[in-house]
C-alpha cells in the first residue's frame, strides 16, 4: 500500500517534472469581508472575527481583505458598531498580514459618487487607520472615477489594485461589449494609471473555467504587474475557474476559510492548499492552522445561521441560466415579497436584461445591480400597458445624466429623455468625470455634525450616510437608545433589521385591526382575474378585500378597454382602466376606494407608523407608500400648494430613491411621517386636500 501511494506520488511528480514551488501561488483571504458579506449579509460582529484573528495572522496569507464593500454601511446601520474601530481593533491583533479593503472608486463605500473633498478625506483616513492594499473598482469600469482616490492611495505609499468588473452579455466572453480586447484594454488602462496589481473581479461567479484560462493567459502576456483573480462560487464554477487561472499563471487568488466558503461566497482555501501541494505553485500555507481557524469559525457561525440562504442547493443555477447574481435575486425576492408581488418574479427576470440593455449594458455589481434590479421591479409593478418606465428611481435618472460615469454601451435615447425630463441638474447629460460637477460636501458635513461628531472619522460616517450616520453618532455618544435589534439584546446574536417597533396595533394577516385601519388583502397576489366562489361577484374580475377601521369591505375590479365603460372620476371624466364591478359593505362613498386603487397601483392603508391622519374628509387624498421603504425627505411642507404629479416625498427602497408624486392638485394638508422613518407599503405619507 505504501508503495502504491508512493508510486502515485512519483507519477504525479514525474508528470509535472518538479516538486519545488518555483512560482508559489499567493493567497488573499477574504473571510473577514467578502465571505460574510456574501453569505451572512455582512452581519458578523467584530468580536466574532477576533476569535480567530491572531491565528489567521500567523497563517502567512499574502493579504487579508478585512474591510470596505458593505461593511461600513451594515456596521453603522445594523450593528451599531463604529466601522473605523474595526480596522484599528483588527490591526492590534494582526500585525503581520497586510490589510486589504474594497473601495468602490468615487462611490467609496456608499452608493453614489461623492465629491472629491469627501473622497480624499475618506481614503486618507483608511490609510491612517490601517489599510495597506486598496482594491478599487467602478461599477461601470469607468476609471475616471478612480482618479482622486488613487492619487490619495499613492500619496500615502499604499498599494493600488485596479479591479475590472467581469461582466457578460452572453454566456461566454465576447459578444456585445465584453470581449477579450475589452478586458485587455481595461487592464492596460489601469497599468497606465499606476496600478500595482490588476484584479479580475468576478462578483457573480460568471466566468467559466476556460474563459478564466484564456483571460489570465492574455493578461499575463500583456500586463507587467501581478494579476489577481477574484471569483464567487455562486454558479458552482469558481473552484474550477480558479484552478484554470492558476494554470494560466495568475499571481494571487482570493479564497476564504471552508466554514464560510461556497454558496455565493468563495472557494475554500484548504482544498486548494492540498491541490497545489507538490506542484510548482504550492502555496505553503499551514493546513493544520487553517483547519483550526475553520473549526473555531464553525462555532461562531451558529449565531448567524438564520442569515444563511435556506435553499439546500449550494449552487445557484439561476446564474448559469440568467446570469443574475444570487445576492441580487434574494434582494429582488425580498422586495417583491414585501410588496405582496412575489408571483411577478418571473416577469422581473424577463425585464431585467431589457432594463440593463436600455441602461448601457452596465455590469451588475453594487450599486448598478440594485439600480437595474429595482428599476426592473418598478417597471413590472407600476408600468401600465403601453407605458414603460413610469416610476424611474433617482439613481436611474442620475445614471442617465452621467453622474455614475460612462456606461459600457450607449444608453437608450428614449429612456434617457424620459429619465432626464425633470432631472434637477437639467436634461442634457454630462460627459465629464462625474465628480467634476459635484460641489464639495465635507465642510457642510462638519457644520451639520457640530457638537455631535468628535473627529473626522465621525464626520465621514455622516458625510457618507447622512440619515443613518447621524443616528449612529447619536447611538455612539449615548444621545439615543440603541434599539434591541441593533444591540442584539445582550447577546452576540445579530438580529435582522426589521421595521421599527409598531406604534399601531398588531396587523396580523386577515385581522380587521383598528390601528392599521385600512388594509387590503390581495387574494391572488397581483395575478389576473379569477373565478370567485362567492356568488354575486362577477367572473373575470379580481376581488379585493379592504379593512376600514375594523370593517370589512369587499369589491371587485375588472380591466376594461373601452373609454365609455371605464373608471369615472369624481369630475365625471371617463378613462380606460379598472372598473368597479361589485362592492359589499362599503361605507358611504365608493369614490374613495376607487380613487385609491387607481392611484396607488398597490395597497391603500392608513395611519400606521406615524401619526394617524384621521379619516380623510371629502376631497382629501391620502398619498401612500407604493413600496416599503424609508422616508428620505419631504419636498413640500404642510400648507404648501401642490400640482398633480409634483414630487411630494422621496422614499428610499432597497437603497434606491423613488419620487412619490401628488395624485391631484391641492394643498398639502398633512405630513404623516418623519424623515428617516420606515414606511410599510400602503402607509399614508401625506394627505392632499382639494385646493
Ligand atoms: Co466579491
Amino acid at each position: 500500500m505504501k508503495t502504491t501511494r508512493h508510486g502515485t506520488l512519483v507519477a504525479k511528480i514525474s508528470q509535472w517534472g518538479e516538486v519545488r514551488p518555483t512560482n508559489p501561488l499567493k493567497i488573499q483571504d477574504v473571510t473577514f469581508r467578502d465571505a460574510h458579506q456574501s453569505i451572512f449579509a455582512t452581519r458578523v460582529r467584530t468580536q466574532d472575527l477576533l476569535v480567530i484573528a491572531e491565528k489567521m495572522d500567523r497563517v502567512g496569507f499574502h493579504s487579508m481583505e478585512v474591510w470596505g464593500g458593505a461593511t461600513f454601511d451594515t456596521m453603522h446601520r445594523f450593528l451599531g458598531e463604529d466601522p473605523w474601530e474595526r480596522i484599528r481593533v483588527l490591526k492590534r491583533h494582526m500585525g503581520r498580514t497586510p490589510f486589504s479593503m474594497l473601495l468602490r472608486g468615487q462611490n467609496l463605500v456608499g452608493y453614489r459618487n461623492y465629491p472629491d473633498d469627501v473622497a480624499e478625506a475618506f481614503v486618507e483616513r483608511c490609510c491612517i487607520n490601517g489599510i495597506d492594499i486598496f482594491r478599487i473598482f467602478d461599477a461601470l469600469n469607468d476609471f475616471r472615477n478612480f482618479e482622486t482616490v488613487v492619487r490619495v492611495v499613492k500619496e500615502h505609499g499604499k498599494h493600488f489594485q485596479g479591479a475590472i468588473c467581469y461582466s457578460l452579455t452572453e454566456r461566454r466572453m465576447g459578444g456585445e461589449v465584453y470581449t477579450l480586447e475589452y478586458y485587455l484594454d481595461k487592464a492596460k488602462e489601469l497599468e497606465d494609471m499606476g496600478a500595482d496589481s490588476v484584479c479580475i473581479k468576478d462578483m457573480a461567479g460568471l466566468i467559466s473555467p476556460y474563459d478564466a484560462y484564456v483571460l489570465v493567459k492574455a493578461l499575463k502576456e500583456r500586463v507587467r504587474v501581478p494579476i489577481h483573480f477574484h471569483s464567487h462560487f455562486t454558479s458552482g464554477m469558481a473552484d474550477m475557474s480558479l484552478l484554470k487561472a492558476v494554470e494560466a499563471g495568475v499571481d494571487i487568488v482570493d479564497t476564504c476559510l471552508s466554514a464560510w466558503a461556497y454558496r455565493s461566497s468563495h472557494p475554500a482555501v484548504e482544498p486548494l492548499v492540498v491541490t497545489l501541494m507538490n506542484t510548482s505553485r504550492a502555496c505553503g500555507l499551514d493546513l493544520g492552522l487553517l483547519s483550526e481557524c475553520s473549526e473555531l469559525l464553525e462555532e461562531v457561525s451558529r449565531t448567524y445561521r438564520h442569515l444563511l440562504d435556506d435553499r439546500t442547493s449550494i449552487v445557484d443555477a439561476n446564474v448559469l441560466l440568467h446570469q443574475i447574481p444570487g445576492g441580487m435575486i434574494s434582494n429582488l425576492v425580498n422586495q417583491l415579497r414585501e410588496m405582496d408581488a412575489l408571483p411577478r418574479l418571473k416577469d422581473v427576470y424577463g425585464e431585467l436584461p431589457r432594463v440593463r440593455k436600455d441602461l448601457g449594458q452596465v455590469p451588475l455589481v453594487t450599486p448598478t445591480s440594485q439600480i437595474v434590479g429595482i428599476q426592473a421591479v418598478n417597471n413590472v409593478l407600476f408600468d401600465k400597458p403601453g407605458e414603460r418606465y413610469s416610476m424611474i428611481t433617482a439613481q436611474v435618472k442620475d445614471l442617465c445624466y452621467g453622474l455614475y460615469g460612462k456606461t459600457p454601451a450607449p444608453i437608450d435615447e428614449q429612456v434617457r429623455t424620459k429619465a432626464l425630463k425633470d432631472h434637477p441638474r437639467g436634461s442634457t447629460p454630462i460627459h465629464v468625470r462625474p465628480a467634476d460637477i459635484l460641489e464639495p460636501e465635507l465642510e457642510k458635513a462638519r457644520e451639520e455634525t457640530a457638537g455631535l461628531a468628535r473627529d473626522i472619522d465621525d464626520v465621514l460616517v455622516y458625510a457618507l450616510y447622512p440619515t443613518t450616520g447621524k443616528r449612529f453618532l447619536r447611538w455612539k455618544y449615548g444621545l439615543e437608545e440603541i434599539p434591541a435589534e441593533v444591540t442584539g439584546e445582550g447577546t452576540s446574536m445579530p438580529s435582522r433589521q426589521g421595521p421599527p417597533p409598531a406604534q399601531g396595533k398588531d396587523a396580523a394577516e386577515g385581522k380587521c385591526t383598528g390601528g392599521d385601519s385600512l388594509r387590503r388583502d390581495v387574494q391572488e397576489g397581483l395575478g389576473g382575474p379569477r373565478r370567485d366562489e362567492n356568488a354575486g361577484f362577477p367572473v373575470g374580475a379580481t376581488r379585493y378585500r379592504l379593512y376600514v377601521d375594523g370593517q370589512c369591505v369587499e369589491f371587485a375590479l375588472e380591466q376594461v378597454a373601452h373609454p365609455a365603460g371605464g373608471l369615472v372620476s369624481r369630475g365625471g371624466s371617463q378613462r380606460p382602466g379598472l372598473e368597479l364591478r361589485e362592492k359589499r359593505g362599503l361605507p358611504a362613498d365608493p369614490v374613495h376606494v376607487r380613487h385609491e386603487v387607481r392611484n396607488e397601483e398597490g395597497v391603500a392603508r392608513e395611519g400606521t407608523g406615524g401619526e394617524a391622519p384621521g379619516s380623510p374628509g371629502d376631497g382629501d387624498t391620502p398619498v401612500t407608500a407604493p413600496m416599503p421603504g424609508m422616508v428620505v425627505r419631504y419636498v413640500l411642507g404642510e400648507g404648501e400648494r401642490v400640482a398633480k404629479g409634483d414630487v411630494l416625498v422621496v422614499l428610499e427602497a432597497m437603497k434606491m430613491e423613488n419620487f412619490i408624486t401628488a395624485p391631484s392638485d391641492g394643498v398639502v394638508k398633512k405630513i404623516c411621517m418623519r424623515e428617516g422613518q420606515a414606511a410599510k407599503k400602503g402607509d399614508v405619507l401625506a394627505v392632499v386636500s382639494a385646493p
